[in-house]
């Protein structure tokens, strides 16, 4: 945890621009995957974690604005809990620790919501917290004005979070050198994927999302790793740990198996590099992440038509969308708490304004971030190039873009994969800073 004072600071913010009624902020729940008691691992509610500090399971933390007043509600373990898991930290101690003066039992509760306060709750995304807000009658929607004041707060790290950032990419970056070095033909990607995870959990946290590492990179999210790898092909390996506080890191790198590229891998690597580091060099506070975005996209598709696979004005294209045959999805995304930080949220609230509002078109609807940038936002700069045949098909079979796209160039790259290029930036008062220890990108580096 990080000093009481950190927590009580953010609270006061809170409270100050919430004005009056309750805040009611319900921790995650230990859930079971396949009965009651065999669980998965406890993960605690981020925002939960942001302003109380306190990682175990099954509070309820209760700001009373009107009264002035914080509560955790929770039960204290029971001797017949201690004799299934041991002694953990008493809800008393992890109070104090937060800051937070009154702990109470879970079953006073609901006579406290009852008092006619107007409740702020945030949107429920696990089922059973769904089932405690209905047991609990309250008649108010998730509220916009919690949402919106939790966004405004956590969207800016403070010092001791971007320590925490880096120390979890550290530990991500330890994971991509072991990918590349345990990479060889023959190895089973699950067998690579498994010591990824052992370095995220024998660090202390765990993976900050399940780990995509695939000969099939092409596939945006693709978590199947049965295939062994073999001479020729690339992996594709986008992970991040967790850290203790769980702050997450994410990077993707794409490394040849035989440890040299083909000439044709080298030559869409570099398309994507060079887009990599175009919308890097563009991050600064004030520019819009949809703009850097367009630039990518734009750099993509200029590197795409020198190659014969796009044709025309690559501007004209990316307005058009042509470029989404290639790049289907967003460039970036804010980092901390959680690797898609806040989306739990709202992505209208956390990375978009009512003057810039989501794309529904394909491609630009899943970029995560659109809005202006600002200092001390974390986010990730993710460009790429991926190969799906069953889209290329489905394009080249009506036509879509034929202006812009040389589907007889591009049929000869149903089987190249995907390759993607990932990292984790701080915006700062004139740019940004990459966060944590670099790790190789260029070629001669990875082939070194
Ligand atoms: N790197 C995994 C994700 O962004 O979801």
């Amino acid at each position: 945890m990080f000093s009481k004072d950190i927590y009580i600071q953010r609270r006061r913010i809170l409270a100050s621009r919430i004005g009056k009624g309750i805040i009611l902020l319900p921790g995650n729940r230990e859930q079971g995957m396949n009965y009651r008691d065999n669980h998965y691992p406890f993960r605690q509610d981020s925002t939960f974690l942001y302003y109380t500090g306190i990682d175990l399971p099954d509070l309820v933390f209760v700001m009373d604005l009107d009264r002035g007043k914080e509560y955790v509600y929770g039960e204290e373990q029971s001797l017949e809990d201690t004799v299934w898991t041991g002694p953990v930290p008493s809800l008393l101690s992890m109070a104090e620790k937060s800051g937070v003066e009154q702990v109470c039992r879970l079953s006073s509760l609901k006579d406290v919501l009852k008092g006619g306060s107007a409740i702020h709750y945030l949107p429920p995304y696990r089922a059973d917290v769904h089932l405690l807000l209905q047991s609990w009658e309250i008649s108010e929607k998730p509220s916009v004005e919690l949402i919106q004041a939790v966004v405004l707060q956590r969207s800016y790290k403070q010092a001791e979070e971007i320590i925490q950032i880096e120390q979890a990419i550290g530990v991500s970056v330890g994971m991509q050198r072991k990918a590349m070095e345990l990479a060889r033909p023959g190895i089973r990607e699950s067998e690579i994927a498994a010591q990824l995870q052992a370095i995220a959990v024998s660090e202390g946290g765990n993976l900050a999302f399940p780990t995509i590492l695939t000969v099939n990179g092409q596939f945006l999210h693709n978590h199947a790793s049965h295939q062994v790898l073999q001479n020729g092909q690339m992996v594709l390996c986008d992970c991040g740990a967790e850290n203790q506080m769980h702050y997450a890191g994410d990077l993707t790198r794409t490394f040849p198996v035989s440890g040299v590229f083909t000439p044709r891998q080298k030559e869409i690597y570099n398309i994507v590099l060079n887009a990599h580091e175009k919308a890097i060099a563009a991050l600064k506070p004030g520019i819009l992440f949809k703009e850097v975005h367009l630039l990518a996209c734009e750099q993509l598709a200029s590197g795409l038509k020198a190659i014969g696979l796009m044709k025309g004005d690559p501007k004209e294209a990316v307005a058009q969308g042509a470029h989404a045959l290639f790049f289907q999805c967003g460039l970036g995304h804010m980092m901390g708490l959680d690797v898609h930080d806040m989306e739990n949220l709202g992505e209208q609230y956390v990375g978009y304004t009512p003057d810039l509002p989501k794309s529904t078109e394909f491609g630009l609807k899943s970029l995560r971030l659109g809005r202006a940038l600002e200092q001390n936002f974390v986010l990730t700069v993710e460009p790429g190039i991926y190969f799906i045949p069953q889209l290329i098909e489905e394009w080249k079979a009506t036509g879509k873009h034929s202006d812009f796209i040389n589907y007889a160039a591009v049929e000869t790259y149903k089987d190249f994969g995907g390759i993607r290029v990932e990292e984790d930036f701080l915006i700062t008062a004139k740019g940004s800073r990459l966060l944590g220890t670099p790790l190789s990108k260029r070629i001669e580096e990875i082939e070194g």
